[in-house]
């Protein structure tokens, strides 16, 4: 018998087990999780054994002279095969069950990967369609795909496994986590964005997340086909974009907001100055004349520090055409309402929220934070004034994207901001009787409301016909030919 149909065997025995009660977790067993690439691995038993020894007897001097040299990878891997060899040799050894050759290669080499690479998530990462992955405590490890979070089999062997790997990827950027800094959010060399929290912090045990960076970003097409949005509000909002409205995202933790803006500003014209002012820079602009800008977080004696705000006020001696601020999440929000009320029209952020309503309400609060002493009637008038267009995007319980709203931000009418919805998405009958929380909606549709900033939009040389927000008048194609194939626009004149 193989050693694969032993633990095979094995692993019936295991489950037959935990269906009469015992709480035995062996890894491949839990019915519904992802079939990530551990799934049912037969070996994992065993190697979760002989991982466990090898970097007991090995791992610290292994992870020891990696850091040493970092730039001989190839060596060091060599050094490392042969190392992991000898000692996976003597740990079997002593093993009741001995390996074939060709099992025995294996194992070694999935035990240097785990030591070389980023361990049990290590095919995650390199798995394009995992678009997240992340780690709640060594023993839960899930994985976003195409929108849906699921569970998967991976795990590490233990916290100081996982916290192994951790040190690795942030000291690999350069970062440092311990005790006294226990928390990083970082950018790695690939674009990928990673949040370490370690304990005392994390009370569980570690956590990971990892949103990983798209080659090849989602362009309007994309969310067109997704039916994220109707190719008339994609339109629409390509030349609220390039006639320079002030436009804010608004939506919840990966509901789309940092995708629709970098799609958004796709429509930027290809002459103007952008200067894109983020945490960590996701946005991936296609025009040439672009600055990017990354905030800095304070060193271990907590100096050093570059605030999103100092950045957004710097980027006003920089001579910007149009200013993108990944996210307004503090204090930088006043100097962004500013700089939109100061003739940087055409400037674009995020806001985390979950309605337009709600999103403007987020920004008197976050001016708020800035310690700015005027009342609430004269914030809410600045950010009426400052703020255009707000695109409301959510994340729906089957995991896919929409726009709901796409409103116009008006006047103060009394103490309140009007808001205009140009298009919105209803939930629908179905979606409504399943409950709020269940809820799916009908497709995006113009409320045939005019909105009010067509003038500006005529100023800055778009115009889009009164007839568009009232029939079912595709621009495409039209007579003054600003649309290009594909929804996208090309420079007009
Ligand atoms: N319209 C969309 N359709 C499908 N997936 C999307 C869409 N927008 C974003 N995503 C995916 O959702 C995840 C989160 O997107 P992101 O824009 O970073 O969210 P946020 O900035 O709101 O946290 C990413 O993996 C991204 O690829
Ligand atoms: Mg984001």
């Amino acid at each position: 018998m193989s050693l694969q149909q032993r633990l095979q065997t094995l692993q019936a025995d295991t489950s037959n087990a935990s269906t009469t009660g015992a709480t035995s977790s062996t890894m491949g067993s839990h019915a519904g999780h992802d079939d990530g690439d551990e799934a049912n691995d037969p070996f994992v038993e065993l190697k979760t054994k002989v991982h466990k020894a090898v970097i007991h007897k090995v791992g610290p001097a292994l992870f020891r002279s990696e850091r040493q040299q970092p730039g001989n990878a190839e060596s060091a891997r060599e050094e490392m095969v042969e190392a992991v060899n000898e000692a996976v040799a003597s740990i079997i050894e002593g093993d009741s069950t001995p390996l074939t050759r060709l099992e025995r290669a294996q194992l070694i080499s999935e035990i240097t990967d785990d030591i070389l690479g980023y361990g049990p998530i290590d095919p995650f990462l390199r798995d394009e369609t995992v678009t997240e992955v992340m780690v709640n405590d060594h023993r839960t490890v899930y994985i976003e795909r195409k929108g849906k979070i699921t569970l998967t089999n991976a795990r590490f062997v233990d916290e100081q496994h996982l916290e192994r790997i951790i040190d690795k990827i942030v000291s690999q950027i350069g970062r440092r986590i311990d005790e006294s800094s226990p928390m990083v959010d970082a950018r790695l060399p690939d674009g990928s964005r990673v949040n370490a929290i370690i304990p005392p912090l994390a009370v569980r045990g570690s956590a990971l997340t990892i949103r990983k960076f798209r080659k090849d970003p989602l362009k309007m097409e994309d969310l067109i086909k997704f039916g994220t949005l109707s190719p008339k509000a994609g339109q629409f909002l390509e030349l609220c974009v390039k006639g320079a409205l002030n436009v804010v995202i608004s939506g919840g933790t990966g509901s789309g907001k940092t995708t629709t803006l970098n799609v958004l500003s796709g429509a930027i014209p290809p002459d103007a100055r952008i200067i894109t002012v983020e945490d960590a820079a996701e946005l991936q602009l296609k025009q040439e004349h672009v600055i990017t800008l990354e905030s800095r977080p304070a060193n271990i004696e907590g100096k050093g520090q570059v605030a999103i705000r100092d950045l957004v006020r710097n980027t006003l001696r920089m001579r910007p055409d149009r200013i993108v601020v990944g996210e307004c999440r503090g204090p930088e929000t006043v100097d962004m309402l500013q700089a939109m009320n100061t003739g940087h029209d055409g400037s674009m952020t995020t806001i985390h929220a979950n309605n337009p309503r709600e999103a403007l309400s987020r920004v008197e609060t976050l001016v708020l934070t800035a310690g700015v002493d005027l009342p609430l009637r004269a914030i809410r008038e600045q950010a009426a004034g400052a703020i255009d267009l707000i695109v409301q995007v959510s994340r729906l319980v089957d995991g896919s994207r929409r726009i709901t709203h796409i409103t116009e931000v008006g006047k103060m009418e009394g103490e309140t901001i009007t808001l205009q919805d140009i298009f919105i998405a209803k939930p629908d009958d179905e979606g409504a009787e399943r409950g709020a929380t269940s809820r799916l909606i009908g497709p995006l549709t113009m409320t045939g409301i005019k909105p009010g900033f067509l003038d500006k939009l005529a100023q800055n040389g778009v115009t889009i016909p009164v007839s568009f927000f009232s029939g079912e008048e595709d621009l495409r194609g039209s007579a003054n030919g600003s649309f290009g194939a594909g929804g996208s626009i090309r420079r007009a004149g």
